[in-house]
């Protein structure tokens, strides 16, 4: 797909500083994991579509061309920032049905069934994807909802050919013996694995989707696609009602809103802690004056770390969703005084402690999907939706041609238990009926002077927050463009367990040892997240975008 990009895109340059392609363009850009499906959304900008319009057919094809991760059958957040107008984000997280309770996934000794979070019937969530993007649409968009999920349809229907990537996917679930429907997920018509580079085509997907195109939210929450999710949960041990279905709604909120000197970043309120926890680290990280943190350095490295370990003791301790935590203390938590009593504690010599040195494992992954757009107008969408983990719950029913989510593991799955392997057990994201489980997915946009500067987000569990709050703070104090941002050495933290993650080979020796001097535990890991941005210039009026180079089918469509 590069290499496409690269004959598509005459303007493509190699920025100097990184392997990752950047983009140009002057009009309209999508950067997604998949350049069918940001294809999809700059056609749709071509023929006349806003940023919402082009959203949500990115969106659709996305749930095509990329289903580990794109998707009808989970959830996700959106930010949108139009140009003259105020901004406003979109949840669609999925919920617990109603039949779900804080011992779901405890046996009758209040232990932890195994893995029951991540891999049964039971870890679904009531999807949100459909609802999301059709209250965008009814509010923001422009274009005739069917118009806009055309793309979705054709490339489902007519296929298109199968990158190695996914390619690669087909042989790994076809041996998993995780589902029936997963492992004949990728045959062809004629029942055969679909090859590298064939056509392929999902009939079942294409009908959902042309149900959807016709009758809105109702396709998907109501009639045959309803009865026929309801049927798959009766026949194996689910919980999803019809009542579940047509109960759920995605909710416009208000945003996260916080300053970085001169910038103004948007992003998601609870149910996810994107936006709160990077809120918070970057007030601690405008105290820091720049000259005493090079980049890359043990000083910068030692501060990340002590903002992070802070920004995810809170976020661990108050967040969880709204609607089930009325007095979450947002505003405090965001506030520049409590940054400031903050900053003032941190050593700047020595690391703190996170109550534990136990070793544990980062959740990380690209098992999410972030994708970025601008249109001609200069309003920005900035979407991350998911099926929590790779391929989700891996359960399906062949009839509707979509994977469903396991996000039900993103609940804290035992009330009360926090431990030093980075399990959190805190009231505000225990189970209950129609809740929302906090996410960390975190969508952003970026101004300053009320001009459009960046859309970013990426994958990544926990390590999102972490892997964004980097990409932005490149961009904004250390003057990186969109792909140097992006491809820049990243670390992660997230308070328990107490160690820091680094990308292999991206901090040097000298610094690794004096940050241990320091006190911290380093432990090398692979590339931390799966960004995908876009960055205006207003000087020359120029968009550019890049997708993360570990991204083998994404890419960045401009016109
Ligand atoms: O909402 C969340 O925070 C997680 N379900 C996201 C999962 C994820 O990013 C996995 N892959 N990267």
């Amino acid at each position: 797909m590069k290499m496409i990009r690269y004959f598509l895109f005459p303007f493509l340059i190699f920025s100097s500083a990184t392997i990752c392609a950047q983009t140009y363009a002057r009009q309209g850009m999508v950067v997604s994991d998949n350049t069918l499906a940001s294809k999809a959304g700059v056609d749709i900008m071509k023929a006349g579509g806003n940023a919402i319009d082009a959203s949500i057919a990115t969106a659709f094809a996305l749930a095509v061309t990329h289903p580990a991760a794109g998707n009808i059958g989970g959830g996700g957040f959106m930010v949108y920032v139009p140009k003259n107008d105020t901004a406003t984000t979109i949840d669609f997280r999925e919920k617990a049905p109603l039949a779900a309770s804080s011992t779901l996934f405890l046996d009758k000794d209040g232990k932890l069934l195994a893995n029951k979070n991540h891999e049964s019937t039971l870890a679904i969530g009531v999807p949100g994807t459909v609802a999301g993007l059709y209250l965008a649409h009814q509010k923001y968009g422009s274009m005739p909802w069917r118009r806009v999920l055309q793309p979705a349809i054709d490339l489902a229907r007519e296929g298109f050919p199968l990158t190695w990537a996914l390619f690669k996917d087909s042989e790994r679930l076809r041996q998993s013996a995780a589902s029936d429907f997963i492992a004949s997920y990728f045959l062809n018509s004629s029942g055969k694995p679909t090859q590298f580079e064939e056509l392929w085509k999902q009939p079942a997907l294409a009908q959902t989707l042309e149900i959807i195109a016709q009758q809105g939210k109702d396709g998907f929450y109501k009639g045959v696609v309803a009865e026929k999710i309801v049927e798959f949960m009766q026949e194996n041990q689910g919980i999803i009602t019809k009542e579940d279905l047509i109960k759920y709604e995605a909710v416009e909120r208000l945003p996260i809103v916080t300053t970085f000197k001169d910038y103004t970043i948007y992003s998601m309120p609870p149910p996810s802690s994107g936006g709160v926890t990077m809120a918070a680290m970057l007030n601690l990280f405008e105290l820091v004056d720049v000259n005493d943190v090079p980049f890359n350095s043990a000083a910068y490295v030692h501060m990340l770390i002590e903002s992070m370990r802070r920004g995810f003791a809170d976020r661990a301790e108050f967040l969880g969703d709204p609607d089930f935590n009325p007095d979450m203390p947002v505003a405090r938590l965001i506030s520049k005084e409590r940054a400031a009593q903050r900053f003032a504690a941190i050593d700047i010599k020595k690391a703190s402690v996170s109550d534990s040195s136990a070793y544990g494992h980062p959740y990380d992954g690209k098992n999410t999907t972030h994708f970025s757009v601008v249109d001609p107008s200069g309003n920005a969408v900035s979407i991350t939706y998911t099926l929590e983990q790779s391929y989700g719950s891996k359960l399906g029913s062949k009839e509707l041609g979509f994977i469903f989510n396991n996000e039900m593991g993103d609940f804290n799955p035992v009330p009360g238990m926090t431990n030093s392997t980075g399990m959190i057990g805190s009231d505000p994201n225990t189970i209950a009926p129609e809740k929302r489980m906090l996410s960390s997915m975190n969508p952003v946009v970026i101004t300053k002077d009320d001009t459009l500067h960046m859309v970013m987000g990426s994958p990544g569990g926990r390590t999102i927050i972490n892997t964004v709050f980097q990409t932005v703070l490149n961009s904004m104090l250390y003057d990186m463009d969109v792909a140097e941002s992006i491809e820049a050495p990243k670390i992660h933290h997230q308070w328990l367990p107490d160690v820091t993650y680094y990308e292999k080979n991206k901090l040097s020796p000298d610094t690794i040892e004096k940050l241990k001097r320091m006190g911290h535990k380093m432990r090398p890991v692979g590339q931390l997240g799966r960004l995908m941005g876009i960055q205006y210039n207003p000087q020359n009026n120029i968009l550019s975008g890049a997708a993360d180079s570990s991204s083998p089918d994404g890419g960045a469509v401009g016109f």
